[in-house]
């Protein structure tokens, strides 16, 4: 008997992914590191060249005095909020219930540093200025996403964060910015990324979400903070003796795709707008704040699968790869807009929509 392919099967032989630049495969290094000269000398444990000059350019861009590359931003995260409560003597931080600390990290936060999370707001919205103001118990430090992904990549409205920002610094509170994300968050707020990282005291980056390298992440701030955490990176295992492909594919990518993070943003807003259309099928947010947001839907996960599986087959359309439950028993699936989607046919992909909503349709019928 022949097994039905899977979703992802589907999605991995679509002729048009929706979502996404390319394939993550070995290419992605390749092309990156084509235009270096192979006589650049690596970086060795944090110095060199090729390190270096990359902090330094990224704490410009951001605004602060010092950067550091990081190997992963689960590392740079768990050190930051680390510093800042020795800093204050207190063990506990606050943040948002679905933020990558609380749900992806292996509780690295409680198990390695000991600390205490106080989760803000709820799983349904962002942190807003009142959560921050109504906090009962001191904290060292919040910590906020920006865009928050676990919810759709939503933001909170940019005055609010500069009134976070203010209520923090008047109580003695360090504010982190988990800026996984920031570049796809700035086209909506209008604002260059310095002037954003200007209310936070410590900002991580990644460069391998929107901008779509190999991995690796920045943590800036004072040269104090920074200086500490490289302290921190070491005993993490994380100061790497050669950190070049991370770093020179991070320069690359961003230098290709930041200056597309508007493009992408009003991308997302017309995708949303072709699966708003579609009966049982709603966006979050409705209109996409960012490069991203969540498709949920009414029909459950054993229902809209199957549907979906269909119409990737039929119209060569790779919607996602992924389908999630949700627990009022619907279904939902995260996007987020890279190059791919500017090369889509567009006459067709409004036809897979129109199939999309005939079998939804008739599905909740
Ligand atoms: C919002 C957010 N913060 C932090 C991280 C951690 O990044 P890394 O995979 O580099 O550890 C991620 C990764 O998905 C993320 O989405």
């Amino acid at each position: 008997m022949k097994l039905l392919p899977t979703l992802s099967e589907v999605y991995n032989q679509a002729s048009y992914p929706i979502t996404g630049h390319a394939k993550r495969n070995v290419q992605v290094l390749k092309e990156a590191l084509a235009s270096y000269d192979g006589e650049l000398d690596s970086d060795v444990y944090g110095s060199g060249a090729v390190i270096e000059p990359f902090q330094e350019r990224m704490a410009k861009l951001l605004g602060k005095p010092a950067a550091v590359f990081f190997p992963s931003g689960t590392m740079a995260q768990q050190i930051a909020l680390r510093i800042w409560s020795d800093g204050a003597g207190s063990k506990k931080v606050a943040y948002h219930p679905l933020c990558h600390l609380e749900i992806h990290e292996k509780d690295g936060l409680k198990e390695l540093h000991h600390l205490e999370p106080i989760l803000l707001a709820d799983t349904t919205r962002p942190v807003r200025l009142a959560d921050v103001v109504g906090m009962e118990e001191p904290v060292a430090c919040v910590l906020l996403e920006l865009p928050q992904r676990e919810i759709g990549g939503q933001l909170p409205p940019y005055e609010e964060l500069v009134e976070i920002s203010a209520h923090c610094r008047e109580k003695g509170i360090k504010l982190h910015l988990d800026g996984a994300r920031l570049f796809e968050a700035l086209p909506y707020y209008g604002v260059a990324a310095d002037e954003l990282c200007s209310l936070f005291d410590s900002v991580y980056i990644s460069f391998y979400k929107g901008l779509g390298g190999i991995a690796g992440a920045v943590l800036a701030g004072e040269y104090d903070f920074t200086e500490e955490s490289k302290v921190w990176k070491r005993r993490h295992g994380g100061d790497l003796i050669s950190l070049y492909p991370y770093i020179l594919s991070a320069e690359y990518y961003m230098e290709r795709r930041m200056p597309r993070m508007a493009q992408y943003y009003h991308e997302a807003q017309e995708l949303a707008a072709l699966y708003n259309a579609c009966s049982t099928i709603t966006t979050v947010p409705q209109v996409p704040v960012s490069n991203m947001f969540h498709v949920h839907s009414a029909l459950p996960k054993e229902v809209l699968e199957p549907i979906l599986i269909a119409v990737i087959e039929e119209t060569g359309f790779g919607f996602t790869h992924v389908l999630r439950d949700k627990d009022d028993g619907g279904s939902y699936y995260e996007v987020s807009i890279g190059d791919r989607y500017a090369e889509l046919p567009k006459e067709k992909l409004r036809d897979a929509f129109r199939m999309l909503d005939e079998r939804v349709r008739a599905a909740a019928e």
